[in-house]
């Protein structure tokens, strides 16, 4: 018979041993030389292009003043813009595409009760593809496995307390009336961050253990959520949500906080099997929290294939699948399978965060117009919710 101690204690090494590695991999991540905050850069073409205007109305601003002049390295050679001064350019110019005081603030839910299937990735991406699209951005986690915030560059584990989380929020004691204390900047002048870390799973055994009042502090909880969150949005555009993958209290009390879904799936047999499972769970559970006097609204439902690989003929066959039972649910471009997203991930960044291409220069370039391309199709969802239809190509992500 193994003795158990020294099994547990196996574990433990092992749970050790892996944390130190995370950690040297982030520090390597933030060697001065390797990350010092934000370092992109923006030609003038690709800021025109962003701000849909001329790079000569770029010019004639910065030649009568309206706008700073242009950026110089050493040798006098153009250095592009900075997020921040593109951010000043799209005020100035008038270009911003921030959405009215009175419209609603998009809260996109990225959920899936499989694992793997990208909502971290997802998540991520489409924070910071907002982000360059000049939006301003709210990220939470509400994912005790905290892969969101290792993305955004903190160590869950060493970086980040409990008490930094929604934790005190949600708590059964909760120590924090509103969310404000948790928002956190990023290195994105325009993305704030909610972390989490394993500890936030502490707010699912209290209310497994609230016992015959469990009913009512649930339905507590998912209102807090809800209103905690809509006040914190007021000075967003875009808040995205990354839940944990299961059936719990967090879970559906992000659900309910949500007004828009995505879920992301690979197109594989197995990932279409558990997202139908998900669907199927969720339209019980959504019923009974309508039946219970919850509120659910959602501006859009739309499923977004996370991980298509062109080359398989396997994933061109799941997808024709996907298309015929979801139909105009489907977005129609999914987000391709790319080393360039893992090796990002590796060095706990998002493709947009690159200065340069890890793989080759037409791999990078690929990856991100796919990127660009597969998220413009939620940008697009969120504008239409804001009452904004301004591209012809639109009407076929909107209505199918
Ligand atoms: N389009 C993609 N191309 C390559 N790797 C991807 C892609 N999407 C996700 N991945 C990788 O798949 C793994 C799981 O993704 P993740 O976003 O963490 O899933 P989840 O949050 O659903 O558990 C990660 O290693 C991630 O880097
Ligand atoms: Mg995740």
């Amino acid at each position: 018979m193994p003795d158990p101690h020294s099994i547990v204690s196996q574990i433990g090494d092992l749970a050790q041993s892996g944390e130190r590695m995370i950690e040297r991999l982030r520090r390597k991540a933030f060697l001065p030389e390797s990350r010092k905050g934000l370092n992109l850069r923006f030609g003038i073409a690709e800021a025109a292009q962003l701000l849909g205007c001329s790079t000569n109305r770029i010019r004639m601003a910065e030649d009568d003043g309206r706008l700073p002049p242009p950026p110089a390295g050493d040798n006098g050679r153009r250095l592009g813009y900075t997020v921040e001064e593109l951010l000043n350019m799209r005020e100035v110019l008038g270009a911003s595409p921030r959405r009215a005081p009175l419209d609603v603030p998009a809260m996109i839910a990225v959920q899936n009760f499989k694992g793997g299937v990208g909502k971290s990735t997802v998540t991520t991406h489409l924070a910071h593809y907002f982000a360059v699209q000049g939006y301003r951005v709210l990220v939470v986690d509400c994912d005790s496995q905290a892969t969101t915030t290792t993305l955004f560059g903190f160590n869950p584990h060493f970086n980040i307390t409990r008490e930094e989380t929604l934790y005190p929020y949600l708590s059964i004691d909760p120590t924090q009336a509103d969310l404000l204390y948790a928002v956190k900047n990023t290195p994105w002048p325009n993305v704030d961050l909610i972390p989490s870390n394993l500890e936030l799973f502490d707010v699912e055994y209290e209310l497994a253990a609230a016992g015959a009042d469990g009913q009512s502090v649930l339905a507590a909880r998912f209102r807090k959520l809800k209103q905690g969150l809509t006040d914190l949005a007021r000075d967003y555009d875009v808040v995205i949500l990354d839940p944990p993958p299961a059936l719990g209290t967090i879970s559906l009390a992000v659900m309910q906080a949500a007004n828009a879904l995505l879920v992301p799936l690979a197109a594989t047999t197995p990932d279409f099997c558990s997202t139908v499972q998900f669907l199927s769970m969720m339209d019980q559970v959504l019923e009974q929290l309508i039946e219970a006097g919850i509120a659910v609204d959602y501006q859009f439902v739309r499923l977004l294939c996370s991980k298509f690989d062109s080359n398989d003929p396997s994933h061109e066959m799941v997808r024709a699948i996907m298309e015929q039972s979801f139909g105009p649910a489907l977005l129609p471009v999914p987000i391709l399978e790319s080393a360039e997203i893992s090796h990002a991930a590796l060095r706990m960044m998002t493709v947009y965060e690159l200065e340069k291409p890890i793989g080759t220069p037409r791999t990078h370039k690929r990856c991100k117009a796919n990127l660009d391309e597969a998220l413009g199709q939620i940008e697009q969802l969120v504008r239409h919710g804001w009452g904004r239809v301004d591209r012809v190509d639109e009407e076929l992500v909107v209505n199918g």
